[in-house]
């Protein structure tokens, strides 16, 4: 990729802000909390487990090996979560902090305090128990970005249901996938959500989604937000407002045992249909807090926290709920696109919120550099003391441009690398302590054993090759739902059973620090969020027109990388073709996997044993010299036509 090339030659260094005593202070207190979790690994997560997270009964074990790769962490303590994330604020004198601060795209804004969250939480958790559902069932959320996501999230938390999110501009079919997966017995939507001055329908997906299946779903709860009509079913719709009203404001928690299944969340991998991440309560909550406060050190009493991130995301799991909250600060939630109505608008939340921390990825980093610095200089972004980044490598350019026009030289930039897998960060600078090179998420957080390593597992001190984690940590995922053999398959069959491997390439330079290549695997990432080539496979052949088809992923300067589709067809292509078929991947998975070209040709390449050659597509898709060696290839007229026929 391009901007990956120029990373490559970047080695400015940028010192931490003079004057910010961070929650870790200095270079020398990190390199000592580091040594600390080498020699005394237990004792050290012990302490802060116990510090950090409210036990209901304490936890004597840390760590359980026994059945690795499946590790279990404070396995016999007990807790709740939203007791952690809520009810210990409102108990600590916090009730009337803000909690949640939102605002609606056309302009609206509400304020959420802790006790009215707790209110709120514990109507939805009865209304929740009143139609049946227990601890260990689950719930699929599919919302737009409004409080009552994060309320069903803490809810689902509160009576031990397990919550699977789903990205709201899925589609019925995703959504259906993700239902049958999850076996869920309720669904709890919108009426729509807004996006760009129209009404992006929700509930509607959901009828269409259990026509075609899902018999596991008993109810339907639907929050009114958007005024778009919808149509009810008695005997299985419920309307949100009036089932929370009938409810008492007061909510026994459930207190489940630290292991007890948090979430699944679906993300893509290089095979086969997207898998179920699983994560559980303690160690997933842990690290949300404690990177909150080493990444982004933050200070709940005087920060504005705000990531930018879908709650149908990881990153809006972790960062925009579970973490702020659980550390009783202000998380702010904003429904709409960062362009809507102008491309000043992420800017003007930033300064009529007094956002202090602010997080987001660098597709939208470089959308907004596009539309130039007028924007945001007409805002007052003084009140911005750290911003963060996540989800794909940035390129210099666009850290310099962060640093300088939005971060006017005081903010650090914090590039935060980790996965939907790892619950939290794992590579990330500590802000007022870390150096910063553009383009490296530096170096690991401590208690992370993160190395680059060879094809044999060998360490690479200095140079490139597979970024690996060697030992479990708390927030890992804990499988993957309903499929224990692909978790074992997908992260430890590489390497043995003996490292995490995460599947992205990676270098690290002479001062250690790493520098995050993207991913060695059959996988997109497509403005930070990740797809799997295979998955637009299957959802382009399954159209009628279409024989067989192959994806790869080309430089894209705003989004990193496009998708680019190579498909030979049964019949002749007609004018519309190339439209319909991006429409139906679209209708298939979502808006996010339509494809950015689609080229036809009579067949694809491939060697004399079969075997698509990708490397030689993906040349050809980002219009490069081929470097492949094409003398196995069986038809050599079919590259030729490949490179000239563009839809
Ligand atoms: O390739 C890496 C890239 O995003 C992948 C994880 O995607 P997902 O599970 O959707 O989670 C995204 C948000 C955490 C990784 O395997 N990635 C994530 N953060 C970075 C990154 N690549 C480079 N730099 C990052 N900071």
């Amino acid at each position: 990729m391009s901007h990956i090339t120029t990373i490559l030659e970047e080695n400015r260094t940028f010192p931490p802000p003079a004057g910010v005593r961070g929650n870790i202070a200095s270079l020398d207190e990190y390199h000592a909390l580091c040594a600390r979790f080498q020699t005394e690994p237990e004792a050290t997560w012990r302490e802060l487990a116990e510090a950090q997270l409210r036990w209901d009964q304490p936890f004597t074990r840390v760590l359980n090996r026994e059945r690795a790769p499946f590790f279990r962490w404070f396995e016999d303590g007990r807790l709740n979560l939203s007791v952690n994330c809520l009810d210990r604020h409102v108990e600590d004198g916090l009730g009337e902090r803000t909690a949640i601060i939102w605002e609606g795209e056309a302009g609206e804004v509400r304020h959420i305090s802790y006790s009215q969250l707790l209110a709120d939480v514990c109507r939805a958790a009865n209304a929740l128990k009143r139609l049946g559902i227990e601890a260990g069932d689950r719930v699929i959320i599919y919302m737009p970005m409004i409080p009552e996501a994060a309320v069903a999230m803490l809810a689902c938390s509160r009576i031990g249901a397990i919550h699977s999110v789903v990205f709201g501009a899925f589609s019925p079919q995703a959504l259906r996938d993700r239902i049958e997966d999850t076996g869920a017995r309720l669904v709890i939507t919108a009426d729509g959500g807004a996006r760009r001055g129209g009404i992006h329908a929700l509930k509607p997906n959901v009828d269409t989604a259990l026509q075609q299946g899902c018999q596991t779903v008993e109810h339907v709860l639907t929050v009114r937000h958007a005024d778009n009509p919808i149509d009810t079913d008695p005997a299985r719709d419920i309307d949100w407002h009036t089932a929370l009203a009938a409810e008492s404001d007061k909510c026994e928690p459930l207190m489940v045992e630290s292991e007890h299944p948090l979430f699944i969340l679906y993300t893509s991998g290089s095979t086969g249909k997207p898998k179920g991440i699983l994560h559980t309560t303690a160690g997933y909550l842990l690290w949300a807090k404690l990177t909150m406060q080493w990444s982004f050190d933050f200070q709940p009493a005087r920060d504005i926290f705000w990531c930018t991130a879908d709650v149908g995301w990881i990153t809006g799991h972790t960062y925009s709920v579970y973490g702020p909250l659980a550390c009783g600060g202000t998380t702010v939630m904003y429904e709409g696109v960062p362009t809507y109505p102008d491309a000043g608008r992420l800017w003007k939340i930033c300064a009529d919120h007094r956002i202090t921390l602010f997080y987001t990825a660098p597709t939208a980093i470089r959308a907004l550099i596009k539309a130039g610095d007028q924007w945001p200089n007409r805002h007052d972004l003084s009140s911005l003391r750290l911003l963060g980044t996540v989800g794909e490598p940035i390129n210099p350019e666009a850290w310099i441009w962060y640093h300088t026009v939005i971060g006017k030289e005081r903010c650090p930039i914090v590039d935060t690398w980790w996965q939907t897998e790892t619950g939290g960060h794992m590579i990330a600078p500590l802000p007022f302590a870390t150096p910063t090179k553009p383009g490296s998420a530096t170096l690991p957080l401590p208690g992370i054993d993160a190395a680059v390593v060879d094809e044999h597992g060998d360490e690479v001190t200095e140079g490139g090759g597979l970024l690996v984690l060697r030992q479990p940590f708390p927030s890992m995922l804990r499988g993957i739902w309903g499929d224990d053999q692909r978790y074992i398959d997908t992260y430890w069959h590489k390497f043995d059973g003996k490292y995490y491997f995460a599947g992205d390439g990676a270098r690290r330079d002479a001062d250690g620090y790493f520098w995050i290549m993207g991913r060695v695997d059959d996988v997109l990432n497509v403005s930070g969020h990740r797809l799997g080539t295979m998955e637009i496979e299957s959802a382009l052949v399954s159209h009628p027109a279409v024989a067989e088809a192959a994806v790869v992923g080309r430089p894209d300067e705003i989004k990193g990388e496009a998708i680019c589709a190579f498909v030979v067809l049964k019949q002749d292509a007609d004018a519309q073709l190339a439209d319909t078929l991006r429409q139906h991947v679209s209708q298939e998975i979502g808006a996010i996997a339509k494809p950015d070209d689609i080229r036809f040709a009579d067949s694809l390449p491939k060697t004399r044993s079969g075997k698509i050659m990708r490397r030689l597509l993906r040349d050809i898709a980002a219009g490069r010299e081929i470097t492949s060696d094409t003398s196995t290839l069986e038809d050599q007229q079919v590259v030729a036509q490949l490179q000239q026929n563009r839809a």
